[in-house]
């Protein structure tokens, strides 16, 4: 069972919790003395498969797995879920220590934003930040890459991994790894769905029965345009232009709908080869997205 070694520091079997900076950076520099390697896994709690997912793609490539968990206030614009976003600490590591986390740290507000999370340093990768997700949500990606800068100054991973689902924030945390001679192997893992297709996410858990029979069909309209594509359909505008419609008929607010460069996401054309088609949409209050990428060289799909 789970002992409190001291007020910060919660132990159970293996896996540690905790809950403040001096802490976990002790507890790394013990493990680098050993020689061990380190892989974070950023999330922000309420864990469902596909975070287990991060986890076991992390085991592959690091020693010592170190899962972060922290509902970080700066990534959330006023109108949004913070204040009910759901918060399972029990769960959430239950479901780690089962899957061979060896540690989390799962820090306060006040440990990260001491001054308040009207922080005075932000991370903005600005080329990247006024598109697709950017642009319906201004603060969002600022919130997540300072957030994560401050998660890789205070943990300073070999290797941190971030899902697929959330293409463009890996998008971004890789240029601000790059563009801030940050020594860390960014890593993407596969997007984990439901039987149905719909893309994992803690978000999912907001959806009415009614919504969960609509929410698929996100993921159908993305690889029925990937066919489209595949088959010859060269006009992206247009496609674009109609999917958005054929989203909002099936029961969603659309937001965006849109073909992009996989490596650049540049708005494509078909000189492009590597192409992501991103989505976003409402049903009801709960915001879905999901995207897929693909060669259109590919065969067989
Ligand atoms: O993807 C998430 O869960 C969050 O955006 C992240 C990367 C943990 C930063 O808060």
């Amino acid at each position: 069972m789970a002992s409190i070694q001291n007020h910060n520091i919660v132990s159970s079997h293996n896996m540690q919790t905790i809950s403040n900076i001096a802490d976990i950076r002790n507890i790394i520099k013990a493990e680098r003395q050993k020689g061990k390697t380190i892989g974070l896994v950023p999330t922000m709690g309420n864990l469902h498969a596909g975070h287990i997912s991060l986890v076991a793609q992390m085991q592959q490539h690091a020693d010592i797995v170190i899962t972060s968990i922290f509902v970080n206030p700066l990534q959330f614009s006023p109108n949004e879920d913070f204040d009910s976003y759901p918060k399972t600490l029990k769960a959430d590591q239950e479901k780690l220590e089962a899957a061979g986390n060896h540690y989390i740290f799962a820090p306060s507000a006040a440990e990260i934003y001491p001054e308040g999370s009207a922080s005075k340093t932000l991370v903005s990768v600005a080329a990247l930040d006024g598109i697709l997700c950017g642009k319906s949500r201004p603060t969002h990606l600022t919130g997540v890459a300072t957030v994560v800068t401050k998660l890789f100054n205070i943990i300073a991973p070999d290797h941190a991994v971030f899902g697929l689902k959330d293409y463009q924030q890996l998008m971004v945390i890789k240029q601000m790894a790059i563009d801030l001679c940050m020594p860390i192997n960014v890593i993407g893992a596969p997007i984990v769905r439901d039987e149905d297709g719909l893309a994992l996410s803690s978000r999912n858990s907001y959806l009415t029965a009614e919504q969960k029979q609509i929410a698929p069909r996100l993921n159908q309209i993305l690889n029925y345009v990937k066919q489209a594509i595949l088959a010859g359909e060269e006009n992206f505008r247009e496609l674009e232009k109609q999917t958005m419609q054929i989203i909002e008929e099936s029961g969603f607010k659309p937001d965006y709908f849109e073909i992009r460069t996989q490596n650049t996401l540049k708005t494509a054309t078909i000189a492009d080869h590597k192409l992501t088609i991103f989505v976003a949409a409402s049903l009801g209050k709960t915001r879905l997205i999901d995207n897929v990428r693909f060669a259109t060289d590919e065969k067989n799909n």
